[in-house]
Protein backbone atom coordinates (compact mmCIF):
# COMPACT_ATOMS: atom_id res chain seq x y z
CA UNK A 1 0.00 0.00 0.00
CA UNK A 2 1.26 3.46 -0.07
CA UNK A 3 3.43 4.32 2.58
CA UNK A 4 5.37 8.06 2.40
CA UNK A 5 8.99 7.53 1.77
CA UNK A 6 10.37 11.07 1.07
CA UNK A 7 9.29 14.18 2.35
CA UNK A 8 10.86 17.42 2.58
CA UNK A 9 9.92 20.53 4.69
CA UNK A 10 10.32 23.72 3.91
CA UNK A 11 13.44 23.85 1.91
CA UNK A 12 15.22 26.78 0.81
CA UNK A 13 18.53 26.64 -1.08
CA UNK A 14 20.43 29.65 -1.99
CA UNK A 15 23.46 30.15 -4.26
CA UNK A 16 25.86 32.51 -2.66
CA UNK A 17 28.79 34.32 -4.89
CA UNK A 18 30.74 36.51 -4.61
CA UNK A 19 28.32 39.25 -6.20
CA UNK A 20 24.81 37.90 -5.09
CA UNK A 21 22.90 35.80 -3.75
CA UNK A 22 20.69 33.57 -5.77
CA UNK A 23 17.26 32.60 -3.92
CA UNK A 24 16.83 29.28 -5.91
CA UNK A 25 14.41 27.52 -3.67
CA UNK A 26 12.06 29.23 -1.41
CA UNK A 27 10.19 27.13 1.14
CA UNK A 28 8.95 23.81 -0.63
CA UNK A 29 7.17 20.95 0.63
CA UNK A 30 6.52 17.87 -0.92
CA UNK A 31 5.84 14.46 -0.10
CA UNK A 32 6.08 11.04 -2.12
CA UNK A 33 4.80 7.68 -1.84
CA UNK A 34 6.00 4.23 -2.80
CA UNK A 35 5.72 3.57 -5.94
CA UNK A 36 3.85 7.54 -7.32
CA UNK A 37 5.31 9.51 -9.89
CA UNK A 38 5.69 13.31 -8.73
CA UNK A 39 5.81 15.76 -11.92
CA UNK A 40 7.59 19.05 -10.91
CA UNK A 41 6.78 21.59 -13.68
CA UNK A 42 7.69 24.85 -14.16
CA UNK A 43 9.65 27.30 -16.55
CA UNK A 44 13.69 27.20 -16.85
CA UNK A 45 14.78 29.20 -13.41
CA UNK A 46 11.99 27.95 -11.67
CA UNK A 47 14.25 26.04 -9.20
CA UNK A 48 13.72 22.55 -10.41
CA UNK A 49 17.29 21.04 -11.08
CA UNK A 50 18.24 22.89 -7.39
CA UNK A 51 15.60 20.77 -5.53
CA UNK A 52 17.05 17.59 -7.35
CA UNK A 53 20.10 18.72 -6.75
CA UNK A 54 19.42 19.21 -2.65
CA UNK A 55 17.97 15.81 -2.72
CA UNK A 56 20.80 14.17 -3.67
CA UNK A 57 23.09 16.65 -2.29
CA UNK A 58 25.33 17.47 -5.50
CA UNK A 59 25.15 21.19 -5.34
CA UNK A 60 27.82 23.13 -6.57
CA UNK A 61 30.54 23.13 -3.20
CA UNK A 62 30.92 26.32 -1.45
CA UNK A 63 27.99 28.21 -3.53
CA UNK A 64 24.92 26.06 -3.37
CA UNK A 65 23.81 26.70 -0.10
CA UNK A 66 20.53 24.38 2.10
CA UNK A 67 19.40 27.38 4.22
CA UNK A 68 16.57 25.74 5.41
CA UNK A 69 14.25 22.74 5.96
CA UNK A 70 14.43 18.85 5.62
CA UNK A 71 14.56 15.75 3.36
CA UNK A 72 13.16 12.78 4.80
CA UNK A 73 13.68 10.01 3.26
CA UNK A 74 12.79 6.62 4.91
CA UNK A 75 12.22 8.15 7.91
CA UNK A 76 16.10 9.74 8.11
CA UNK A 77 17.25 13.66 7.25
CA UNK A 78 19.65 13.34 4.58
CA UNK A 79 20.45 16.66 5.78
CA UNK A 80 21.86 15.55 9.03
CA UNK A 81 23.79 12.47 7.12
CA UNK A 82 27.64 12.33 6.62
CA UNK A 83 28.77 12.03 2.64
CA UNK A 84 30.16 8.62 3.62
CA UNK A 85 26.41 7.96 4.13
CA UNK A 86 25.25 9.64 1.16
CA UNK A 87 27.14 8.31 -1.41
CA UNK A 88 25.92 4.98 -0.48
CA UNK A 89 22.63 6.30 -0.91
CA UNK A 90 23.40 7.74 -3.91
CA UNK A 91 23.61 5.10 -6.37
CA UNK A 92 22.04 2.72 -4.22
CA UNK A 93 18.70 3.90 -3.25
CA UNK A 94 18.22 7.20 -5.03
CA UNK A 95 19.36 7.53 -8.99
CA UNK A 96 19.13 10.46 -11.08
CA UNK A 97 19.59 10.96 -14.56
CA UNK A 98 20.13 13.96 -16.21
CA UNK A 99 19.43 15.79 -20.04
CA UNK A 100 22.37 14.98 -21.12
CA UNK A 101 23.22 11.72 -21.51
CA UNK A 102 26.44 12.66 -22.72
CA UNK A 103 26.94 14.26 -18.96
CA UNK A 104 26.89 10.85 -17.37
CA UNK A 105 28.34 8.39 -19.78
CA UNK A 106 32.12 8.09 -19.75
CA UNK A 107 33.32 8.44 -23.35
CA UNK A 108 36.42 5.92 -22.72
CA UNK A 109 34.41 2.91 -21.41
CA UNK A 110 32.18 0.53 -22.84
CA UNK A 111 28.74 0.41 -22.03
CA UNK A 112 28.88 -3.10 -20.03
CA UNK A 113 31.72 -1.71 -18.43
CA UNK A 114 29.77 1.02 -17.23
CA UNK A 115 26.73 -0.95 -16.60
CA UNK A 116 28.75 -3.59 -14.86
CA UNK A 117 30.60 -0.50 -13.01
CA UNK A 118 28.00 0.71 -11.04
CA UNK A 119 26.40 -3.54 -10.34
CA UNK A 120 30.28 -3.92 -9.00
CA UNK A 121 30.11 -0.61 -6.73
CA UNK A 122 26.63 -1.58 -5.22
CA UNK A 123 27.59 -5.37 -4.81
CA UNK A 124 24.28 -5.90 -7.19
CA UNK A 125 26.22 -9.00 -8.67
CA UNK A 126 28.34 -11.68 -7.89
CA UNK A 127 31.48 -11.07 -10.01
CA UNK A 128 30.71 -14.00 -12.05
CA UNK A 129 27.50 -13.15 -12.93
CA UNK A 130 28.19 -9.55 -13.41
CA UNK A 131 28.68 -10.23 -17.40
CA UNK A 132 25.36 -12.17 -17.58
CA UNK A 133 23.27 -9.18 -15.66
CA UNK A 134 24.77 -6.54 -17.44
CA UNK A 135 23.70 -8.54 -20.64
CA UNK A 136 19.74 -8.77 -18.88
CA UNK A 137 19.57 -4.90 -18.13
CA UNK A 138 20.68 -3.85 -21.51
CA UNK A 139 17.98 -6.19 -23.01
CA UNK A 140 15.87 -4.98 -19.63
CA UNK A 141 16.01 -1.04 -21.42
CA UNK A 142 15.82 -2.25 -25.23
CA UNK A 143 19.12 -2.44 -25.79
CA UNK A 144 20.83 -5.94 -27.76
CA UNK A 145 22.99 -7.25 -25.18
CA UNK A 146 25.49 -8.28 -28.49
CA UNK A 147 25.99 -4.18 -27.99
CA UNK A 148 28.00 -4.15 -24.91
CA UNK A 149 31.19 -4.01 -25.72
CA UNK A 150 30.37 -0.90 -27.70
CA UNK A 151 31.38 2.64 -27.05
CA UNK A 152 28.67 5.74 -26.25
CA UNK A 153 29.67 7.62 -29.08
CA UNK A 154 28.55 4.71 -31.23
CA UNK A 155 24.98 4.83 -30.06
CA UNK A 156 22.27 7.27 -30.98
CA UNK A 157 21.27 9.86 -28.45
CA UNK A 158 18.09 7.73 -27.30
CA UNK A 159 20.11 4.75 -27.56
CA UNK A 160 22.52 6.70 -24.94
CA UNK A 161 19.84 8.07 -22.62
CA UNK A 162 18.51 4.23 -22.43
CA UNK A 163 22.10 3.63 -21.41
CA UNK A 164 21.84 6.24 -18.46
CA UNK A 165 18.41 4.43 -17.57
CA UNK A 166 20.19 1.28 -17.37
CA UNK A 167 23.10 2.39 -14.88
CA UNK A 168 20.27 3.93 -12.77
CA UNK A 169 18.29 0.84 -12.75
CA UNK A 170 21.57 -1.39 -12.15
CA UNK A 171 21.68 -0.31 -8.29
CA UNK A 172 17.89 -1.23 -8.16
CA UNK A 173 17.07 1.86 -7.07
CA UNK A 174 13.94 2.89 -4.78
CA UNK A 175 13.86 6.50 -6.05
CA UNK A 176 14.84 7.76 -9.43
CA UNK A 177 14.75 11.80 -9.89
CA UNK A 178 15.03 12.09 -13.51
CA UNK A 179 15.78 15.85 -14.95
CA UNK A 180 14.46 16.66 -17.76
CA UNK A 181 15.18 13.31 -18.98
CA UNK A 182 14.01 13.56 -22.72
CA UNK A 183 14.38 17.37 -23.27
CA UNK A 184 17.85 16.51 -25.65
CA UNK A 185 15.87 14.05 -27.47
CA UNK A 186 13.80 13.72 -30.92
CA UNK A 187 9.86 13.29 -29.97
CA UNK A 188 9.96 10.26 -31.09
CA UNK A 189 12.52 8.56 -29.02
CA UNK A 190 11.24 10.67 -26.47
CA UNK A 191 7.87 8.93 -26.81
CA UNK A 192 9.84 5.50 -26.76
CA UNK A 193 12.18 6.84 -23.57
CA UNK A 194 9.20 7.89 -21.31
CA UNK A 195 7.25 4.82 -22.45
CA UNK A 196 10.10 2.70 -21.02
CA UNK A 197 10.50 4.16 -17.74
CA UNK A 198 7.00 4.44 -17.25
CA UNK A 199 7.15 0.19 -17.93
CA UNK A 200 10.44 -0.01 -15.71
CA UNK A 201 8.35 2.02 -12.99
CA UNK A 202 5.21 -0.73 -12.81
CA UNK A 203 7.09 -3.16 -13.20
CA UNK A 204 9.94 -2.31 -10.80
CA UNK A 205 7.57 -0.62 -8.18
CA UNK A 206 10.07 2.38 -8.84
CA UNK A 207 9.01 5.94 -7.20
CA UNK A 208 9.84 8.43 -9.26
CA UNK A 209 9.79 12.37 -9.59
CA UNK A 210 9.83 13.93 -13.33
CA UNK A 211 11.04 17.06 -13.55
CA UNK A 212 9.62 18.59 -16.96
CA UNK A 213 8.96 21.94 -18.01
CA UNK A 214 6.37 19.93 -20.75
CA UNK A 215 2.66 18.98 -19.44
CA UNK A 216 2.35 16.36 -21.76
CA UNK A 217 5.26 14.16 -20.42
CA UNK A 218 3.24 14.85 -16.93
CA UNK A 219 0.07 13.52 -18.32
CA UNK A 220 1.47 10.60 -19.68
CA UNK A 221 3.39 9.80 -16.72
CA UNK A 222 2.85 11.77 -13.28
CA UNK A 223 0.26 10.46 -10.48
CA UNK A 224 0.90 13.60 -8.53
CA UNK A 225 2.04 17.09 -9.43
CA UNK A 226 3.67 20.59 -8.46
CA UNK A 227 4.11 23.72 -10.09
CA UNK A 228 7.01 25.28 -9.40
CA UNK A 229 7.52 29.19 -9.88
CA UNK A 230 10.32 31.50 -8.56
CA UNK A 231 11.16 28.72 -6.37
CA UNK A 232 8.09 28.22 -4.72
CA UNK A 233 5.49 25.45 -5.76
CA UNK A 234 2.79 27.38 -6.48
CA UNK A 235 0.15 24.74 -7.12
CA UNK A 236 -0.14 20.82 -6.34
CA UNK A 237 -2.23 18.15 -6.46
CA UNK A 238 -3.10 14.61 -8.27
CA UNK A 239 -2.80 14.78 -11.86
CA UNK A 240 -6.50 14.94 -12.02
CA UNK A 241 -6.71 17.94 -9.63
CA UNK A 242 -4.31 19.70 -11.58
CA UNK A 243 -5.35 18.58 -15.36
CA UNK A 244 -9.66 19.35 -14.25
CA UNK A 245 -11.56 22.61 -14.99
CA UNK A 246 -11.54 25.61 -12.45
CA UNK A 247 -9.73 26.39 -8.93
CA UNK A 248 -6.02 27.09 -10.56
CA UNK A 249 -3.48 29.01 -9.70
CA UNK A 250 -3.49 31.93 -11.95
CA UNK A 251 0.29 30.83 -13.05
CA UNK A 252 -1.23 27.35 -14.06
CA UNK A 253 -3.77 28.42 -16.07
CA UNK A 254 -1.60 30.49 -17.74
CA UNK A 255 0.79 28.08 -18.34
CA UNK A 256 -2.04 25.66 -19.86
CA UNK A 257 -3.04 28.30 -22.12
CA UNK A 258 0.55 28.88 -23.88
CA UNK A 259 0.79 25.06 -24.87
CA UNK A 260 -1.68 23.88 -28.04
CA UNK A 261 -4.70 22.03 -27.58
CA UNK A 262 -5.35 19.16 -29.78
CA UNK A 263 -9.03 19.95 -30.83
CA UNK A 264 -8.40 23.67 -30.77
CA UNK A 265 -7.43 25.11 -33.91
CA UNK A 266 -9.03 28.31 -33.97
CA UNK A 267 -7.18 29.77 -30.82
CA UNK A 268 -3.91 31.22 -30.38
CA UNK A 269 -1.68 30.50 -28.06
CA UNK A 270 -1.53 33.40 -25.07
CA UNK A 271 2.20 32.73 -23.23
CA UNK A 272 2.20 34.63 -20.20
CA UNK A 273 3.44 38.16 -20.26
CA UNK A 274 6.30 39.20 -18.64
CA UNK A 275 9.39 37.11 -17.35
CA UNK A 276 10.15 35.14 -14.19
CA UNK A 277 11.60 37.16 -11.41
CA UNK A 278 15.47 37.72 -10.90
CA UNK A 279 15.72 35.16 -8.24
CA UNK A 280 18.40 37.49 -6.64
CA UNK A 281 15.82 40.08 -6.19
CA UNK A 282 12.43 38.74 -5.68
CA UNK A 283 9.09 41.07 -5.17
CA UNK A 284 7.44 41.83 -2.69
CA UNK A 285 4.03 39.47 -1.58
CA UNK A 286 3.15 37.03 -4.31
CA UNK A 287 6.46 36.59 -6.64
CA UNK A 288 3.80 35.73 -9.59
CA UNK A 289 1.97 39.48 -8.68
CA UNK A 290 4.17 41.57 -11.53
CA UNK A 291 2.68 38.99 -14.45
CA UNK A 292 -0.64 37.97 -12.96
CA UNK A 293 -4.05 39.13 -14.51
CA UNK A 294 -5.32 38.87 -11.31
CA UNK A 295 -3.57 41.10 -9.07
CA UNK A 296 -4.85 42.69 -6.14
CA UNK A 297 -3.77 45.18 -3.47
CA UNK A 298 -2.49 42.32 -1.00
CA UNK A 299 -0.75 40.36 -3.50
CA UNK A 300 1.91 43.37 -3.75
CA UNK A 301 2.21 43.23 0.11
CA UNK A 302 1.65 40.31 1.40
CA UNK A 303 3.27 36.69 0.54
CA UNK A 304 0.15 34.23 0.14
CA UNK A 305 -0.12 31.40 2.59
CA UNK A 306 -1.08 27.88 1.20
CA UNK A 307 -4.48 27.17 0.99
CA UNK A 308 -5.62 23.30 0.99
CA UNK A 309 -8.52 21.74 -0.81
CA UNK A 310 -8.83 18.27 -0.54
CA UNK A 311 -5.40 16.88 -2.23
CA UNK A 312 -5.02 20.24 -3.87
CA UNK A 313 -2.58 23.23 -2.67
CA UNK A 314 -2.66 26.50 -3.98
CA UNK A 315 -0.92 29.34 -2.66
CA UNK A 316 -2.60 32.49 -4.38
CA UNK A 317 -4.54 35.17 -2.18
CA UNK A 318 -7.66 34.37 -4.62
CA UNK A 319 -8.45 31.09 -2.74
CA UNK A 320 -8.56 33.09 0.87
CA UNK A 321 -11.87 32.58 2.36
N1 LIG B 1 25.69 27.40 -9.65
C1 LIG B 1 24.83 28.42 -9.64
N2 LIG B 1 25.21 29.65 -9.22
C2 LIG B 1 24.35 30.69 -9.19
N3 LIG B 1 23.05 30.60 -9.56
C3 LIG B 1 22.61 29.40 -10.01
C4 LIG B 1 23.46 28.25 -10.07
N4 LIG B 1 22.74 27.21 -10.55
C5 LIG B 1 21.49 27.68 -10.78
N5 LIG B 1 21.41 28.99 -10.46
C6 LIG B 1 20.21 29.86 -10.54
O1 LIG B 1 19.21 29.31 -9.68
C7 LIG B 1 17.92 29.49 -10.25
C8 LIG B 1 17.22 28.15 -10.34
O2 LIG B 1 17.91 27.36 -11.28
P1 LIG B 1 17.53 25.83 -11.61
O3 LIG B 1 17.33 25.11 -10.33
O4 LIG B 1 18.56 25.32 -12.53
O5 LIG B 1 16.13 26.00 -12.34
P2 LIG B 1 15.38 25.02 -13.38
O6 LIG B 1 16.00 23.67 -13.27
O7 LIG B 1 13.95 25.08 -12.96
O8 LIG B 1 15.57 25.65 -14.73
C9 LIG B 1 18.14 30.17 -11.60
O9 LIG B 1 17.94 31.55 -11.43
C10 LIG B 1 19.58 29.86 -11.91
O10 LIG B 1 20.15 30.86 -12.72
MG1 LIG C 1 16.85 22.45 -14.76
Amino acid sequence: MSEKFLEIKDLAVTYETDEENVNAVNSISFSLNKGETLGIVGETGAGKTTTALSIMQLLPKEVGKIKNGSIIFNDENLLEKNSHYLRQIRGEKISMIFQDPMTSLNPVLTVGEQIGEALELHNKAKKENINQRVGEIMELVGIPAARKSEYPHQFSGGMKQRVVIAIALACEPELIIADEPTTALDVTIQAQVLDLMDELKNTLNTSMIMITHDLGIVAQTCDKVAIMYAGEIIESGTLEDIFSEGNHHPYTVGLFNSIPKLNDKKTRLEPIDGLMPDPTNLPKGCKFHPRCLHCMKKCKMEEPKVYKKGTKTIRCHLYDN
